[in-house]
């Protein structure tokens, strides 16, 4: 049993026996020491459990600078712009993002006369491991732009900002509720110990929901839908993460990468898994309970909820797309016609294709990331809907 199972088993024991399953990931990906995100040897990609988009090819950072360049447009340019990176994992997403960034301004206004957009590239990482990683990954690229906080108020001039603020996987890392569909009725699903000792296990117990706003997620077509030992995952962090975005603008976009869909069919389809998946050593892993704090734990993203909750603050949804959509339209598929010709005579050029098709194809994660645009203020040329 190691360090973390042990702090888990105490805090159980100190809040009666039971504790709601956000408790248990919170602890299990997010303790300061022992949690998965925050282990010394923690990284994503060959190395790690899992890869991310932007670890598979640069072209998706290349993609997201191409947006960010048109948001930059459509609040009319400002002198200064700041961009918000919630989560950057290793920075791989900052690095290539700020390379394409700079190449865009270049082209826009030419080369030796400076940097025509005061850009500042703001970081919020909760673990100092990935903070480390990140500075290293950004450090020849950087160039005094990027600041790194723990939280998003921290950010200077939060609540007054022009820009974006944008995640690739961030939502589905955050921790969620579980419930079920049991006795005919919604119930919550805990996390409890049975025995004692070197031979403690974890076990799940269903309950009365812990939170009453966590029946409010979910819509009643949803729960018609349920059948007896349905099981999902409910994120209010996600409601709050999303408010917390919309109150960092003063006039800007919110971008928003991940796994999952709108409901209901994001619960239809994941409550075959449960609600959650686990990832160790890129093999998908159903029990959360194994190897604490040394496998990832995640959950698809329900985009109407980030929608909903977006409104109450403010924000506008322009656009909810397939990463497939998204890439598409910002000149993705003119490199895969670039390397389709190389490919012919260069394996290099056929096997970087074969990796960036993974982003794009549907049945690689085309289909399963989505991308969601909420807006907050006016911009020029975004107002059509
Ligand atoms: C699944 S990883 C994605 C990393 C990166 N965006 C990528 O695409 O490779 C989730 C990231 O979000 C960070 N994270 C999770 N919760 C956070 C929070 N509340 N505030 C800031 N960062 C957080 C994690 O430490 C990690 O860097």
């Amino acid at each position: 049993m190691n360090l973390l199972q042990k702090r888990i088993i105490e805090k159980i024991r100190l809040a009666g026996g039971r504790i709601p399953f956000a408790d248990y990931m919170a602890e299990a990906l997010y303790h300061p020491e022992w949690g998965y995100y925050n282990r010394p040897e923690m990284t994503i990609g060959e190395r790690g459990d899992f890869y991310t988009s932007p670890m598979i090819h640069p072209i998706f950072g290349q993609c997201v600078a191409r947006q960010m360049f048109r948001f930059w447009r459509q609040l009319d340019a400002p002198p200064a712009f700041t961009i918000v990176e919630m989560g950057a994992g290793t920075g791989a997403l900052a690095r290539d993002l700020l390379a394409e960034w700079d190449r865009l301004q270049a082209a826009a206004f030419g080369t030796g006369t400076g940097q025509p957009v005061d850009l500042r590239y703001r970081i919020v990482e909760q673990s100092p491991v990935l903070r480390e990683m990140q500075r290293e990954s950004t450090r020849e690229i950087a160039n005094g732009r990027i600041s790194w906080h723990s939280t998003l108020p921290e950010v200077p001039g939060y609540g007054s900002l022009t820009g974006v603020v944008f995640s690739n996987e961030l939502f589905d890392a955050l921790p969620v509720h579980r419930l079920t569909m049991q006795d005919g009725r919604l119930q919550e699903l805990y996390v409890t110990v049975r025995d004692a000792g070197e031979g403690a296990v974890f076990e799940e117990e269903p309950g009365q929901l812990s939170d009453e706003k966590l029946a409010s997620v979910l819509s009643d077509e949803i729960l018609r839908q349920l059948e007896e030992g349905d099981r999902l995952a409910v994120s209010l962090l996600a409601g709050d993460a999303i408010g917390a975005m919309a109150d960092a603008l003063r006039q800007g976009f919110v971008l928003t990468i991940d796994y999952g869909d709108l409901a209901p069919d994001m619960y239809r389809k994941s409550v075959r898994t449960g609600g959650i998946r686990c990832y160790r050593k890129q093999t998908l892993v159903f029990n959360p309970y194994e190897r604490v704090g040394e496998q990832d734990i995640t959950a698809d993203v329900d985009f109407s909820y980030l929608q909903r909750m977006g409104e109450e603050k403010g924000l506008r949804t322009i656009w909810f797309l397939t990463q497939t959509e998204f890439l598409e339209g910002l000149g993705f598929l003119a490199k895969v016609t670039e390397l389709q010709r190389l490919a012919f005579q260069d394996l290099r050029a056929d096997f970087e294709l074969q990796k960036m098709l993974t982003l794009y194809l549907p049945q690689g994660l085309g289909d399963a990331c989505k991308v969601l645009i909420q807006r907050k203020g006016s911009c020029v040329g975004v107002d059509a809907d």
